[in-house]
């Protein structure tokens, strides 16, 4: 489908589930972007879980998100349950004007809820010439090290810089060894996920999408990526006054409450330091390593981002295509 007719459509179904305009237009942008950089997880396929949420008075489709000023550089945010989409939206513009006048802006979120993709907020700061890093937590998915219970989300971790060039250098990962939206795709079309991601619930090694979720996944680098997810859940949850220590709950699955997930936006001035030589030494930095001898059969050594940036460009000349069980979902969405 045309990406214009897809926006307006997925504009119209959050509309006609309550929210007003704007912020459909904030969440529709959100889930197309998410189709288009190659994220179809955290795309169509999760606009039925968000209405479900509506639908159960889970989010707030018309919330009174509140901003409370701590100083000129800090801000806290109550997102009164509203999308996540929203509450991030508003989140990292008020980081960025923080940012604008005094250097350095901090954002913390409670009561919020999934907000997709974190690099998507992390290049709007991007796009304004500012470093930034994001962090929220999510849904116990992880065992932190030498658990076999699921705690920790996939709590992705998120930094961005200005390049020098048009492409952004924008480091988006999960701390899981894959995101778990992958692992529900592959359980809805019946493939397998690789070796070595995830454990059943009685801690051994699956391959089964199914059992997967059941189970727990495997956080990145052993104990390291444990420490990771710890370090994004005392960012974005204890900090902020959201849920933490494995009591966000699963939006798919939990519809005992809202989510109450937190998110912490930092954002800074590149030039705190160096003044305008940061360009220039970004610019020497990403050559340096670019210029670095290759392993066979790699052509380019890439930066973060620069995958995900190439997707946008050439996903934005075509048409999105939309799996038959996810326009089934529009379809049915469209006619509530
Ligand atoms: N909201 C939530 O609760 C939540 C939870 C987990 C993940 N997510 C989102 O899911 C998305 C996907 O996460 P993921 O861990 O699957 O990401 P990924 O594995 O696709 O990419 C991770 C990072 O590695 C970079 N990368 C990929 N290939 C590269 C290469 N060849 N050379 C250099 N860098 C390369 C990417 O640009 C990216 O910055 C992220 O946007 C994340 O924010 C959201």
């Amino acid at each position: 489908m045309k990406i214009i007719k897809l926006t307006t459509l997925v504009k119209k179904i959050l509309r006609s589930h309550g929210l007003n305009n704007k912020d459909a237009t904030i969440s529709a942008n959100a889930l197309i972007n998410a189709e288009l950089v190659g994220a179809p997880s955290h795309g169509l396929s999760r606009l039925k879980m968000y209405c479900d949420r509506i639908k159960h008075k889970l989010i707030n489709p018309r919330p009174k998100i509140k901003i409370k000023k701590i100083s000129p550089s800090i801000s806290h945010i109550d997102a009164n349950n509203s999308i996540g989409f929203v509450a991030a939206d508003l989140a990292i513009k008020t980081a960025i004007k923080n940012a604008k006048k005094t250097g350095i802006g901090l954002v913390a979120v409670k009561n919020s809820g999934h907000y997709g993709l974190s690099g998507y907020y992390a290049e709007k700061a991007v796009k304004k010439n500012l470093m930034v890093m994001v962090f929220t937590n999510a849904p116990p998915a992880v065992a932190p090290h030498g658990a076999l219970k699921s705690l920790f989300g996939t709590n992705p971790i998120c930094f961005g810089t200005p390049t020098g060039s048009k492409i952004p250098f924008i480091l988006d990962t999960s701390i899981s060894m894959i995101n778990r939206g992958k692992i529900r795709v592959a359980a809805r079309e019946g493939k397998k996920i690789p070796k070595g991601v995830a454990l059943d619930k009685f801690g051994k090694p699956t391959t089964d999408p199914k059992k997967a979720l059941e189970g727990v996944q495997l956080p990145i680098a052993g104990f390291r990526g444990s420490g990771l997810a710890w370090m994004v859940d005392i960012l974005s949850g204890v900090f902020t006054g959201g849920n933490h220590g494995g009591k966000v709950k699963d939006p798919f699955t939990d519809f005992s409450g809202p989510q109450n997930i937190g998110h912490l936006f930092f954002v800074m001035k590149p030039n705190l330091f160096v003044g305008n030589n940061y360009n220039k030494r970004i610019k020497e930095n990403i050559k340096i390593i670019k210029k670095l001898p290759r392993i066979k059969g790699v052509k380019e050594i890439l930066y973060p981002g620069q995958n995900k940036y190439d997707k946008y460009k050439k996903n934005l000349k075509k048409e999105i295509i939309i799996k038959k069980n996810i326009m089934e979902d529009l379809k049915k969405l469209n006619n509530f």
